[in-house]
């Protein structure tokens, strides 16, 4: 395919939402190729629909394979309505998630099985990968800390919910994830303060866009 497909990546409270959008800005700035910015869970009418399902919090019941399958169906929509024809036309696109985010918190926090929740997500996404991925890294408990100084402006939703050691996994697994494809992660310390995070990410992108 012609375009270009980055990802972000990195436990709860790490700070991609901000990052994301003054990445965009700087893409839009700097170069004159088309965009799409976009996230998961989400990112299509249908997908954003199922987010609501999957991160409300009263749905305490949720069991783990549900909350799987309901990512992997909504990423299917996703690929198929937005990322994939965005790539055939050449365009970028930056999206907030992907697999990783299943199989980091699913397939490790849950305890499905990392290779389980990538044999769903095959399933869903037909061999598509990202061209590279930011993985912004934080100790959970710090990340945490983020999330409740914000919790002020909007509410948790229910995987922010869970305990200290669930989202410890989560990094466990992203580490693991990473360990097994180095070559297409930038670890990026999201414990620096935003500016320098945002200069170490932007180094990466600009490299990537005007190769
Ligand atoms: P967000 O805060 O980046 O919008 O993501 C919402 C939550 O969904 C966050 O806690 C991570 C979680 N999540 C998964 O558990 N699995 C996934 O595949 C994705 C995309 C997100």
């Amino acid at each position: 395919m012609k375009g270009l497909f980055i990802t972000i990546e990195g436990p709860d409270g790490a700070g991609k939402s901000s990052l994301v959008k003054r990445l965009n800005e700087s893409i839009l700035e700097q170069t004159k190729r088309p965009l799409v910015m976009t996230r998961e869970p989400g990112g299509s009418e249908i997908a954003e629909e199922i987010r609501e399902i999957i991160l409300n919090p009263l749905h305490t019941k949720m069991d783990a394979r549900t909350e799987a399958l309901l990512l992997a169906a909504g990423r299917r929509q996703h690929v198929v309505e937005k990322i994939r024809p965005a790539l055939e036309r050449g365009d970028i696109v930056l999206c907030d998630r992907f697999v990783d985010s299943s199989i980091a918190y699913q397939g490790k926090a849950r305890g499905i099985g990392m290779d389980e929740v990538r044999a769903i997500n095959e399933f869903a996404i037909e061999g598509l990968k990202p061209d590279a991925t930011l993985y912004l890294d934080v100790e959970a408990h710090i990340g945490l800390a983020r999330i409740m100084d914000k919790k002020s402006n909007r509410a948790q939703d229910r995987l922010e919910l869970e305990e200290v050691t669930f989202h410890d996994k989560v990094r466990e697994g992203y580490k693991e994830i990473i360990a097994q494809d180095p070559e297409r992660f930038e670890i990026i310390d999201a414990s620096l303060d935003e500016e320098t995070v945002y200069q170490k990410a932007w180094q990466k992108i600009h490299s990537l866009i005007s190769e």
